[in-house]
């Protein structure tokens, strides 16, 4: 069955019925105050923070699902009848559903009973409040007489604290409604909050106890309030706070009423006072719009693949945002109570997103720098709020090395992104602290993260592998000092050639040459030590004990290093071996299993750690992990295989799912990180949807090496691998606030290679696009061939 589409005109996401398989969801806000809703309005806020700042609750694995949200409950007056126009939480039989998650937020209409009722989320641009804006239209006969009821439930500022300190945060939680402005106020004798819940209408009654609005043993399906018809003016003085107005509504046939509801975490009665005026909606909506439209401006493609092509202008850049904005903290499958930001995550959401927001992606790099230690690694985790850092994961074993051996390498490859994407090679002279509080420029940052895993060594001369490398799940390092990870020794490569070639490209060729020479080697060690005969084998033990080889049971075959071979610019012959090894022992019609064949038995398997506490075919044992996926675009971008490039990029695209929703579960509109794989009974069941590394791979392996269109340190490279049955592709692109309006056609329909490239009709050598930096717009033509 579907249960949505994309409205073509619009990007946006329209679900067509309210009992989608699991709750689809969108986030609002632009990263300070903001949150998740759903589909049917469930979902919760938070300010800054979605641990210590908590503003809204939500239940997690509870049941009914999806629950509390953002409600409203419409009542008629003479026959007591009520309904949810979201349709949650009543869940009454509504007519017309309709949910339209777009950019920043959210509209659900339904119609009950004569009555059209709309109601839209958003947060105003630079605001730290949300509005739920509700339209009830009389569609029907007669004149109608109607209560409308509010429902916010507050959560204490501390998240953990509110589920597992009920007493305290239970005693210490109050909320009233202040008797001049009419506002509902949360408030706390221990923590300066005051939560705030207001409304546009005239108020005929309030509530601000959960009780007394559910009742004991009520429910948000059937709460009591609406059982009787009217508020019960509480004021709650301990326990569950909510926000709660009635609202008295009379329609005459074809008229309609607009009610603004605004909560938000702290109180401002001037805000209050704006959005009294239900008019300024439109041009605060306007203005939200604005800024997407310009966000989303900064990149758009027109390519034969029209499914493609949405993911790309609209849904993959939302994603990405939300990933830089929120990391891993706040989903539907992160309860926004532990994980700060990853170091590595945070790195490698920058890569999709430089383009569009450079300052941002500036301040997210140093903010991470600060987080390494003058030897070279990072912390693994860092918390924004406070920028302090921890080891994440590795804590959870302090027997095992407390760093993790890539966090660093992404780091460097993120800084060398932003450089080429901005040409800011001022940004390495910048003073950087380290984690100790001594300073170093960037460039010593780059120096010493090189250094670190330079030093740090393990079987074969390979990089040894800490906690766990880019899986945090493979964990064979117990200190003997043999664990090695040849998936980091690819990085590595990559990362000596990005930083060889930014010295060679600033004047500097002694470094950059002493660079190559330690690239070579290192790719020579790989070579001569992790090649197993059709692929490149994952690690060693700390018994010097491969993993990831044929000769053995088990994972045999891993996909990280068949990728990265082709990324860490291996051996062509033997990289493209690998990609082959991989589509014939890995592939799936959902995309790439991460290993073959799955750890099965009893217990964990102590030499390889985490990966063997999943079951076969789930997560990084062997499931379909879309992350890692994507690197399979990358790779076959850069092999010139442009069959498999799109075939693999197709795989994982979420709107080529519309039709398998049922087996899949999550949104179609937006990545998720995992699929259950082939060895798993549910295989095809998607997983851990919205916050995951996917989105920002996923977009740069079909805009920068399927489209093939890349920054470099003095211009854009124009370097296509697609179908050879395109016979073209068109993409718009900013780049370094210059337009380049990219026309590339295909006549000979070949998979790769460039004919000619014209730049304002004149002739460029080579495929390199000039940084012209001058605001203006310039229109590139690529002949292929
Ligand atoms: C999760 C983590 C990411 C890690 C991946 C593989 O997605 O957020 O950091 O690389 O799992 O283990």
């Amino acid at each position: 069955m579907t249960y949505g589409h994309v409205d073509k005109e619009t990007g946006e996401y329209v679900i067509e019925r309210p009992d989608t398989p699991t709750p689809w969801i969108n986030y609002l806000g632009e990263g300070v105050y903001g949150g998740i809703v759903s589909n049917t309005g469930g979902g919760y806020s938070f300010y800054k923070d979605p641990k210590n700042r908590r503003v809204t609750r939500y239940r997690y694995n509870a049941v009914p699902d999806d629950q509390p949200g953002r409600y409203v409950y419409l009542q008629d007056r003479s026959s007591g009848e009520y309904w949810s126009p979201t349709w949650q939480p009543v869940k009454e039989d509504v007519d017309d559903y309709e949910c339209r998650h777009g950019p920043g937020y959210t509209t659900i209409e339904s119609k009950y009973d004569g009555i059209a009722a709309e109601m839209t989320y958003f947060v105003p641009l630079g605001e730290d409040c949300e509005l739920w804006v509700l339209d009830v239209e009389n569609v029907g006969e007669g004149t109608r007489q109607l209560g409308a009821f509010s429902y916010v439930e507050f959560s204490f500022p501390d998240a953990l604290a509110d589920q597992t300190n009920l007493d305290w945060t239970g005693q210490i939680m109050r909320a009233r409604v202040d008797e001049e402005s009419g506002v509902i106020e949360a408030y706390s004798s221990a923590e300066e909050i005051s939560y705030t819940h207001a409304t546009s209408a005239e108020v005929v009654g309030f509530d601000t106890q959960r009780r007394e609005f559910v009742g004991q043993y009520g429910s948000l399906e059937e709460p009591a309030v609406l059982e009787a018809g009217a508020a019960r003016n509480s004021q709650a003085t301990h326990d569950n706070v909510i926000g709660s107005f009635e609202h008295d509504l009379e329609l005459e046939p074809g008229e309609s009423e607009r009610i603004v509801f605004m909560t938000a975490p702290e109180r401002d009665d001037d805000r209050i006072a704006k959005y009294d005026d239900p008019s300024v909606i439109e041009s605060e909506f306007e203005a939200l719009q604005a800024e997407w439209d310009d966000y989303l401006s900064t990149l758009q493609v027109e390519t034969p693949d029209a499914e493609m092509n949405t993911m790309l202008n609209v849904w993959n850049p939302i994603q990405c945002r939300s990933t830089l904005y929120w990391s891993r903290t706040a989903s539907r499958y992160q309860a926004g109570l532990g994980r700060g930001m990853g170091t590595r995550d945070s790195s490698q959401d920058t890569l999709s997103i430089v383009h569009a927001v450079p300052d941002q992606v500036r301040e997210t790099l140093e903010m991470l720098w600060k987080l390494q230690f003058p030897d070279g690694h990072a912390w693994h985790q860092v918390y924004p709020l406070s920028g302090e850092g921890d080891a994440g994961l590795a804590t959870e074993d302090p027997s095992k090395p407390q760093w993790f051996s890539d966090d660093h390498l992404f780091l460097v490859l993120g800084t060398v992104q932003y450089l080429k994407e901005t040409g800011d090679y001022d940004f390495l002279e910048a003073d950087i602290p380290f984690e100790d509080g001594s300073t170093g420029t960037v460039r010593e940052h780059i120096e010493r993260a090189i250094e670190f895993t330079d030093e740090h060594r393990g079987t074969h001369g390979l990089p040894r592998m800490g906690y766990a490398d880019w899986n945090d799940s493979l964990n064979p390092d117990d200190g003997s000092g043999e664990a090695a990870s040849v998936m980091v020794a690819m990085m590595y490569c990559r990362v000596l050639k990005e930083v060889a070639d930014l010295y060679e490209f600033l004047g500097e060729d002694d470094r950059a040459a002493e660079l190559r020479t330690q690239r070579a080697e290192e790719s020579e060690r790989i070579d001569d030590h992790a090649w197993d005969g059709e692929w490149y084998t994952r690690a060693y033990d700390d018994d010097g004990r491969v993993i990831g080889s044929a000769s053995e049971d088990y994972q045999q075959i891993s996909l990280n290093t068949q990728t990265w071979a082709a990324l860490g610019g291996l051996d062509d012959e033997r990289a493209e071996r690998a990609m082959e090894s991989a589509h014939e022992r890995l592939n799936t019609e959902y995309g790439f299993a991460l290993l073959d064949p799955p750890w099965e038995g009893e217990g964990t398997i102590d030499r390889i750690g985490g990966t063997t506490t999943y079951p076969p075919g789930a997560k990084e044992n062997g499931g379909i992990f879309c992350h890692a996926h994507t690197w399979s675009v990358v790779a076959a971008g850069l092999l010139g295989d442009g069959e498999r490039a799109h075939q693999y990029y197709r795989q994982l695209l979420p709107l080529a799912h519309d039709d398998v929703a049922d087996l899949r579960r999550v949104e179609p509109y937006v990545y998720c990180q995992n699929v259950l794989g082939p060895a798993h009974e549910e295989f095809g069941v998607a997983k851990n949807s919205w916050l995951t590394g996917t989105a920002s791979w996923a977009y740069v392996g079909a805009t920068q090496y399927l489209l093939g269109v890349r920054p470099t340190f003095d211009g854009l490279v124009i370097d296509p691998t697609i179908p050879a049955e395109w016979d073209g592709f068109e993409m718009e692109r900013e780049f370094r606030g210059a337009t380049y309006e990219i026309a590339v056609e295909n006549p000979d329909g070949v998979e790769s290679g460039v004919a000619s490239v014209e730049v304002d009709g004149e002739k460029v050598d080579g495929d390199v696009v000039p940084a012209f930096e001058d605001g203006g717009s310039h229109e590139v033509r690529v002949v292929m061939g």
